[in-house]
């Protein structure tokens, strides 16, 4: 929009226009600019849908990338915060507070892994595994420092993270990182037997690959991984940060491939846009603690707790994820039908609400048109067109959503590469 433009619009508009192009201007100057971010300005949200400055709305098939799993402004939650902040909100971790056993004993049920260290982001999670994978070797008396990675994997961005980041472009500036992970191809069982040797602390999996394209771990990958632990004591940890708490309609992705995990990372579905992160850990992991070795001045603070919960009981008590699965079951067929007619589509990948559709081109111009048509998704991986809507959605915004990526890809992607 340049200056004539704005010149030419109602007194109202102009004001809104240039407070839109404010936030922008003021973040560029003020803001470490990290992000590269899509023009539009986002004020409120109801539902699964946001509105822009203008009041344009969209419909969100990307929920803050996983983040925002009940929708925005969801009733109950806004209550239940709101109630909490007007209470207590942080106490720090010198003193006990009654909501972070209340959410940890529920995480403990439905992923069987009975503790939980509490912590604000899903890197933190992943860093509280790293650490207390090599801490249980220390308290055996034969430490073990080695971590076996995937291919493909995301894990977050702080440094024991990063480590174990597949994408060289997000580690090649912070270098050097952890000296001891080894990289293995994520459908290569053997290479994975090979890899994982009595030096390995750990070996870390996304159950479903999330950043690096949306790709679900093979069976017969998983088994090797469960093989491979078995015959070295490598313990396993399981980053469900993005594929856990009931985005593939199921609690848990590793469950599904039957791996059984001695540490689980967790983190955005987990507040519903509040930020908090959590670490569970087996009993055995658990017993080599001991107090000073790791904390968080805000982890599982109140308000965090609270949201936890919320999140928790609608997933479990009032059975959101049961919309997960069928909503999931109605949006994988709409995509298949619909990928059928894009030969610019080469694979449709997925559970639940979590799906990616690999172009044989790059997938920004996809993305961009669908904003343009007012649906939000993303790009992972340079060619993959990644959705992660709420878990509230409905069949008839999936309807709607498909409707326009249906429209993003024959605009974008519609002719021969
Ligand atoms: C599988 C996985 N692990 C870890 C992270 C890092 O989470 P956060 O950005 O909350 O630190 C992400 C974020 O996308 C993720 O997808």
């Amino acid at each position: 929009m340049n200056e004539a433009m704005v010149e030419t619009v109602s007194g109202a508009m102009v004001e809104k226009m240039t407070t839109a192009t404010n936030v922008m201007a003021v973040e560029r100057e003020h803001v470490l600019q990290v992000y590269r971010r899509a023009p539009v300005v986002f004020e409120r949200g109801r539902g699964c849908r946001l509105f822009d400055a203008d009041g344009r709305g969209y419909l969100d098939f990307i929920s803050g990338v996983g983040v925002a799993s009940l929708g925005h402004a969801h009733p109950r939650l806004a209550a239940a915060l709101s109630e909490q902040a007007s209470t207590l909100m942080h106490t720090s971790n010198l003193f006990y507070h009654p909501l972070q056993g209340e959410v940890a004993s529920r995480l403990a049920a439905l992923s069987g892994l009975p503790r939980t260290f509490f912590c604000n982001s899903g890197t933190e999670a992943v860093e509280a595994c790293l650490k207390f994978a090599r801490r249980y070797w220390f308290a055996q008396g034969t430490p073990r420092s080695g971590f076996v990675a995937l291919e493909h994997s995301f894990h977050g961005r702080t440094i024991g993270s990063l480590s174990v980041t597949w994408d060289e472009h997000y580690r090649t500036p912070f270098a050097p990182l952890l000296a001891d992970v080894q990289w293995v191809p994520n459908d290569d069982p053997d290479a994975l037997l090979r890899a994982v040797t009595s030096t390995t602390a750990a070996v870390i999996a996304e159950p479903l690959q999330g950043e690096g394209g949306v790709r679900p771990l093979s069976q017969s990958m998983a088994d090797a991984i469960t093989r491979a632990c078995a015959s070295t004591g490598a313990l396993l940890i399981a980053d469900e940060v993005q594929s856990g708490l009931g985005r593939t309609g199921r609690p848990f992705y590793s469950a599904a491939l039957g791996l059984k995990p001695d540490l689980m990372a967790l983190g955005k579905a987990l507040g519903a846009g509040v930020p908090i992160g959590a670490a569970q850990f087996s009993e055995r992991i658990a017993t080599a603690a001991a107090f000073g070795d790791h904390g968080s001045t805000y982890g599982g603070n109140l308000l965090a707790c609270r949201a936890a919960l919320v999140f928790l009981e609608e997933l479990i008590d009032r059975n959101v994820i049961g919309n997960v699965a069928s909503a999931g079951a109605y949006l994988e067929q709409a995509l298949r039908q619909m990928a059928a007619r894009h030969p610019a589509v080469r694979d449709v990948r997925g559970a639940g609400l979590i799906w990616g559709l690999e172009l044989d081109r790059p997938a920004a111009p996809v993305v961009e048109e669908a904003l343009n048509l007012g649906l939000l998704i993303n790009r992972t991986a340079e060619t993959v067109v990644r959705l992660l809507p709420p878990f509230i959605i409905t069949s008839t915004d999936i309807d709607e959503a498909v409707g326009l990526l249906d429209k993003a890809i024959a605009t974008a992607a519609g002719g021969a590469q």
